[in-house]
Formats: C-alpha cells, structure tokens, sequence
C-alpha cells in the first residue's frame, strides 16, 4: 500500500495519508541548526550538537507516538484539530504533506478551513521558519483560535531527561509582545538562548507547561485550546514552553499568513545582561528582524531550493527507470548530505544522546557526498585522521563539538584504520587534490605529533601488517564492520557493553573481512605511492597485498565461499564446519571487491553461495543459518532474536558489496536485481510491510528468520546511503572517478539500450550518453570525447566547462 507519491519535478515526496507505518521524517538544516520534522508536524530542533545544546523536547519510545513537535492548534468552535492531524487526531477532511529538500509543507483541512505549515532553516542562520496559511474556505464569516506550541528542552537532553531534582526548579524565560525567550542556565554560564516569535500581535501566550496543557493535561486536549485562551503564564521553574495565541476573524475566501521563528541566540559574555536579570536581546531583534516578512521568508526558501539545486546537479541521470533517476538525483545524495551533517546522532532510532562521530561511519560516509561538497570533504578527512592514535589504530568515535577522540569506547576496532585510505583515495580520485597528502595532522589530537596525511595512511596500511593473527591474517580486536561480532569479549553480565568487555588485544581471533578490506585498500594505497613516484615503497606496498590476497585463499576460504573469521579458540566463524553461522554476506563482499578469487573462480563461487544461501526478496542476510542461542566467543551478533540486527537480519550497508562483486564479475542483470531489492523506491508499494520512508534508506530489514520479514528499522543514518550512490553510480552506470580522468565502465541489465548521464569532474560538466545496441552487460567498445575517439579511457580531464562524451558498449 501506498501512502503518497514522488513529485519529481518539485523533489518532494508527498504523503497522502497521515497515518503512516511510522512517523516519515525529514531533515531541516544544513549548515548549524537542525530540525527533524516528521510529517505529522513531530519533531525537535538543535544547534550544532544534538545532545549539548536541544532547543525542544523529545521524548523517544513514548505514548502516544511522536507528541512532541511544532504542531499548531486549530478550535474552530467546538471543533479542535491540527493541521498535522498530531496530536488531537481529529480526523481531516484533506491533508497533505510536503517533505522536500531541507524544507516541509504540512496542509490539512477541516470544516472548509485550511492550514498549511511551511517550514525551512535558512542557509546561514540559526532559526526554524514556519509560516501558517489559515484560509476561511467556507461562505460564512469565520472566528477562529489558532494557537503554536513547543517544549524548551533545558539544553543538555542527557541531564534535561535525568535531573529533575534540579531542572524542574532552573527554568526561565522572558516576555515581550510576540516575542518568547528561553534563557535558563543563562544567568550562570551559558551565553545562548533561545527565542520563538510570531510577526502578529498575540492575543495571549503561555510559557508554563503546566499553564496550557493543564497539570495533568495532555497535547491531545490542551487547557488553553479548549479555554480558547492561553493563561499569560511566565514560567518558574518546571517545564518552560512557547504558545502563541491568535484570535482571528475571517472573511470568507480569507486567508491570513502568520510567521513564527525558533531561533538560537548567542551573546558575548561581556554584554550578557542590560539590566540585573534582564538579557541582552540585540543579537535575537537582528535575527527577526531578517525573518519577518513574507518576502523575506520566500526569499530564504528560494536560497535554499537554489543550495540543493546546485549541490545535486553534479551527477544527474536519466535512465528509462524513473525510479532509478528519483533516487540517485534526488533521495539518495540527499540522504548521503543528511548523513554527512548527522553521522550517526540524531535521527527518530538514534537518540542525539549517544553516539558522537564514528570513525569508519565518517570515512564511509564521505564516499557518498564528496562530489557534491569536497571542500568539506577535505576538512572531514583531516579531522578524522587528527583523532588517528599513533601506532595507526583509531579512536572508534570522536565528539563533533570538540572533534577528539572519546576515550570511553577507545580504540581497538581493528577495520578502522584502513577505512580512512579508503575515503583519501576517494578525495584524491574525485579532486585530483594530491596537496591534501602533506598536510599537517596531529596524531591523538596532540598538535606535538602532527606529520603529513601520507604518514597516517602509511600507519593505517602498517597497523594491519603489525597485527596479523596465528594465520597471518588480521587480527579482529574489539570489533571489525560487523560490531556485534565480538570474539574477544565474553560478556557474561547484563548491561555490560558488548564491543569494550574483555581485552582489546584478543590473543588470536581473526577476520577474513578485515583482510579483503587490506587488500582492497592497501592496493589503493600502493597506487598513491606509486602515483607519487614512492615507486620501491609502492612495490613493497603490493607484495604484501598479494601476499594477503594469497593468504585468503588459503586460509580464508571454505570451498564454496569465504570464511568470516577465526574466534579467540582459532576456530572457523562463518564455515560449513560451524551449526549455525555457517556463510557470512561480509568477506564476499569485501574480499570480491578487493578481486580475490575474481580469476581463479572462487568469487563466483562465493557468489553462487551467497544466492544460495543468502538471498532473500528483500535483499541478501547478513549471514545463516541464524544464532538460535547466546553465544559467548561472538557476542552480540548472537543476542538480537534471529532475522533481526546483525543476527540474520538484511543489512542494507553491504548488500552495496555484493552488487559490486556482481558488477566486477560483469553481471548487470543480476546486479540490478539486487539493487533494487532494498532501494526505498522499489519498495513504496509495499509501505505497510516496509514501514520505513519509501524515500530513504533504513539500515536493516527484517530478515526471512523474522515474523516481521521485511520490516524496515533505523531509516536515514546508515552507511548505506554512501554505499547504494556509489554502487549504482561507479559499479552499475560505471562512471568512476580515477587519479588522471573519469573512467567509463558500466555493468547494466541487457535490457536497457541507452542512458545519459551529466557529470561534474573537476570544474567540468561531462555530458555522458551510454549506448548498448547489442544488449550486453559490460564490456566498452569505444569512448569520443567531443567527437574524438579516445579508446576505452579513460576520459581525459579537460579545460573547459563542458565536454560531449559517447559510449558505446559492446
Ligand atoms: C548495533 C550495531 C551498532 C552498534 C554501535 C549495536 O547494538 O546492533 O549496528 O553498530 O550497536 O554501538
Ligand atoms: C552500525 C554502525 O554505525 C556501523 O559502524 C557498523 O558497521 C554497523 N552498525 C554494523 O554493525
């Protein structure tokens, strides 16, 4: 079943239906200020750090779901509704929702009378913009009660949702007309506020909780929307809120537009106060004063329409697959930009309080925006690198405020380290910036220990070699990809962290996945030598690649695929030896991709397994059989019930790694198939199984041991919006960025006899048309460049704005 449809042409998804499978999100904010808004008008705002400074409340796992937000109250006489239709539930006549790019338009209609919520954050300023359409549709004159409400969080959502002995006395705000202030913890060391204004006059307000819900009132039924009236309450203590009140009286066919803003205020320490207890408010007059028309609220939003437009018409394709063209030009980089500005912080499955920056996410990431923003790419390089321990392993997480490396969870991780060649080589491939390899970085954030980027690949690449296991493969430690496969950590006790229990050195354990990844990455970083004239350095580079590679074969392969690891007993994870656990999705992924095997058959053997074995109608499991017990050499990959997680359930992050085995193996039809097998798009007519937003990727699905099969969770911050751009854009439609040129190589279905694609490499558009008269798979008979033939490429970099490129397969 559906729930809406894609517009295209304005790059919205437009939900029909209010009650969807879940809250369907979208993210406003691109620059400091962020709103997740779902489309029932739920949600929260911060600014810069999800968990240190929340602007709003949210509750997660409450009851009714998802009643925290921006809704706006409607009492049309006796009759109370929302827009949104959260949280009175009073059914609408009409409703739409609008999720675009970096802004939402939430329309709902009863009784004739319509109100639309439009909402955005402009580009460069900290503020969340609403502007409420109330038109009179009936041939009556109206009198209607329209009221806005939000819940201050006090700053810090851990201590906000904990501390109450103390935040329900801290709470203060300020009055002034239409103007809200939410300043507690201002008097002592905060320097910031927060401010939520209307352009119109109210007809009254409240700033208690208490005051317009009522005590023991709820969202559904607020005391001051059934009173008609706020009760000009100035909140002491307790729960702090913004409401405005509008009494308005309209004609009919009338339409009345109001504009509200949440803004974040800072103000120099020095100038806090113009008065005992009273705060300075230039700096809030200022940013109203820039958001107070209509005109001026039209032309932020055409800005930021004209920002997106801008960063996603770098790569647009037009295939004869509508679906295909909607994710990669529009869903899919937009989620590979949500991603870069959230890691893995704050979506509706990720709290905002947890995790910070994650090493490997962030390098991952980054294969996904960086021809979209590489200047940003650059500076997220260098700032994952500066948290790089000295010997080469890695901090698993880094703090996006103070961007250091979080001791808590420490290093040990042992895939890490090669993820950041993995997004250097993709800087360089897209960029051709070679400078960026001598630039100073720090090791362990100590400016003492700084050395040329270079030198953080080269301890990446030795990290591995220093710590190889009984069968010279790498050693696992904590954790590699897959963090729940921990085999060196026995936690026996509840509530202890499954990756940090138990040391970090495990004696023996081993991972086959972490071997594919050296020599996929390691040969990518024998390339920058050699590229760089490090000619000996580079040879030495690729012995111990091939080396491994042979390694693999021997040791890391179980006849009909590749094994996963060895535990801390030096026994086979991911072998047919095994009872449950026998085939692992990662190391064919990893290992295929790196060309083990390609030549001498085990790929495709690894590959007819992982159909066999694997593969499912909603994409391939992460491994199986499925862990029907706890098991204590491998962790928490044993402790989700089977089909879910990382225990059999489909990780949408590596299904991308099989679709490009299948695309080095030069099976489009194949590949395309598995494309489409989790690609949101494909899926939108089966949204009442899904549930996820049919626009965006969730991380895991429900695998086939579930009762849920197909069940979507986790949806937009997973490492699988980088990954399925990459796969779709460099493995099936072929256009690789390389060190000298844009090399040319699609892997299609049969079927497909034409597409065109439009590239910006290198400060030039490439106007690419692919034609396959003889319906094949892969295989390049020749490339022009404006006419000329070039070969099979690569496409040369050229100065000039524009270039005709034609490709022709066969
Ligand atoms: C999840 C993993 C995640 C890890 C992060 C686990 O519970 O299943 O997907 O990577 O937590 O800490
Ligand atoms: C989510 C984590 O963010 C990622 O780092 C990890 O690789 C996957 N889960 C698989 O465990």
């Amino acid at each position: 079943m559906k729930f809406g449809h894609f517009d295209d042409l304005n790059k919205e998804y437009v939900i029909e239906k209010y009650e969807t499978p879940l809250p369907w999100i979208n993210y406003l904010g691109s620059d400091d200020f962020f709103t997740l808004l779902s489309n029932t008008a739920g949600g929260y705002s911060f600014y810069k750090d999800a968990r240190l400074r929340r602007i709003t409340r949210y509750r997660y796992n409450n009851l009714p779901l998802d009643q925290d937000g921006f809704h706006i109250y409607v009492k049309d006489q006796d009759t109370i509704w929302n827009p949104g239709w959260q949280p009175v539930q009073t059914p609408l006549d009409d409703y739409t929702c609008r999720h675009g790019l970096g802004y939402s338009i939430i329309r709902g209609v009863k009784n004739k009378v319509e109100v639309q919520q439009e909402l955005y954050v402009p580009k460069n300023d900290n503020i969340l913009l609403q502007r409420i359409t109330v038109t009179n549709n009936t041939d009556i004159l109206k009198e209607i009660d329209l009221f806005s409400f939000v819940e201050f969080c006090l700053w810090d959502a851990m201590d906000d949702s904990s501390n109450f002995q103390r935040n329900y006395s801290t709470g203060e705000v300020e009055v002034e007309g239409s103007v809200i202030y939410h300043k507690t913890e201002y008097r002592e060391r905060r320097n910031h506020y927060a401010v939520f204004y209307a352009n119109r006059p109210v007809d009254s307000f409240d700033t208690s909780r208490d005051s317009f819900m009522g005590v023991y009132g709820s969202p559904r039924s607020p005391k001051a929307v059934v009173n008609g009236r706020c009760g000009n309450s100035i909140a002491h203590g307790w729960q702090p809120v913004g409401a405005h009140h509008f009494h308005l009286v309209m004609k009919p066919g009338e339409s009345v537009k109001i504009i509200l803003g949440l803004g974040y205020v800072e103000v120099p320490v020095e100038e806090k106060f113009i008065a005992p207890s009273v705060i300075n408010k230039k700096n809030a007059h200022a940013l109203m004063d820039k958001y107070y028309t209509d005109e001026q609220f039209d032309a932020g939003l055409a800005q930021l329409k004209k920002f997106w437009d801008n960063l996603l018409a770098g790569f647009e394709v037009r295939t004869e697959n509508e679906k295909v063209n909607r994710m990669v030009n529009i869903w899919n980089a937009y989620q590979c930009m949500v991603t870069f500005n959230m890691s893995r912080s704050a979506s509706y499955y990720e709290s905002g309080i947890g995790r910070g920056m994650g090493f490997r996410d962030s390098c991952q990431d980054l294969l996904g925006f960086v021809h979209m923003i590489p200047e940003r790419a650059r500076e997220r390089i260098l700032d994952i690198a500066a948290t790089q321990k000295e010997d080469g392993g890695a901090y698993h997480q880094y703090q996006p405020l103070t961007k250091k490396g979080n001791s808590d969870i420490g290093g040990g991780f042992n895939d890490d380290p090669l993820w950041l060649i993995a997004c250097t080589d993709a800087y360089i491939r897209e960029t051709g910036d070679w400078g960026i390899l001598d630039e100073m970085v720090d090791f362990d954030n100590k400016p003492a220990l700084a050395a040329p980027l270079m030198e953080h690949l080269r301890r990446s690449f030795n990290y591995t070699l220093n710590n190889l296991g009984p069968n010279k493969l790498p050693l696992i430690g904590r954790a590699d990809w897959n963090d729940c496969l921990n085999l060196n950590c026995f936690s026996e006790h509840p509530g202890e962290s499954f990756q940090i229990t138990g040391p970090s050195e495990g004696p023996v354990a081993e991972s086959v996945f972490i071997a594919g990844m050296f020599v996929k990455y390691g040969r990518e970083y024998g390339n920058i030598l050699k590229h760089q004239g490090k000619t000996e350095e580079a040879e030495k580079a690729y012995e111990a690649v091939n080396k491994m590679s042979e390694t693999i074969l021997d040791k890391g392969w179980d006849g009909e695929w590749f094994i996963r690891a060895y535990d801390a007993f030096g026994k086979k994870v991911g072998s047919a030896e095994c009872d449950e656990g026998q085939i692992f999705i990662e190391p064919q992924g990893m290992c295929i991709m790196a060309g083990v095997g390609v030549k001498t058959g085990e790929a495709q053997k690894a590959l007819d397994s992982v159909k066999e074995r694997l593969d499912t109608r909603f994409g391939i499991v992460l491994q199986n059989p499925a862990y029907t017990t706890y098991r204590l050499n491998l962790g928490e990959t044993s402790s989700s019930p089977p089909g879910y997680k990382e225990n059999v359930g489909i990780f949408c992050h590596n299904n991308p790694w099989i679709i490009f085995a299948e695309t080095i193996m030069g099976h489009g039809d194949r590949a395309f198939e598995l494309y489409k097998k989790t690609c949101p798009a494909f899926l939108e007519e089966i949204s009442e199984i899904h549930r996820t937003e049919p626009y965006v990727y969730c991380q895991m699905v429900a695998g086939k041991d579930a009762p849920t099969f197909g069940e979507g969770k986790n949806s937009w911050l997973t490492g699988t919006a980088a990954w399925t751009f990459t796969v779709l854009t460099e493995g099936i439609l072929g256009i690789q960025p390389d060190y000298d040129g844009l090399r040319i190589d699609p892997c299609i279905p049969h079927t497909v006899s034409e597409f065109k694609v439009n590239r910006l490499f290198r400060n030039t558009v490439y106007h690419i048309t692919v034609k396959n008269p003889d319906g094949v798979e892969k295989g390049i008979r020749s490339i022009r460049v404006n006419g000329q033939e070039i070969g099979t490429g690569p496409v040369p970099v050229i100065n000039a704005r524009e270039a005709e490129v034609e490709v022709l397969m066969g």
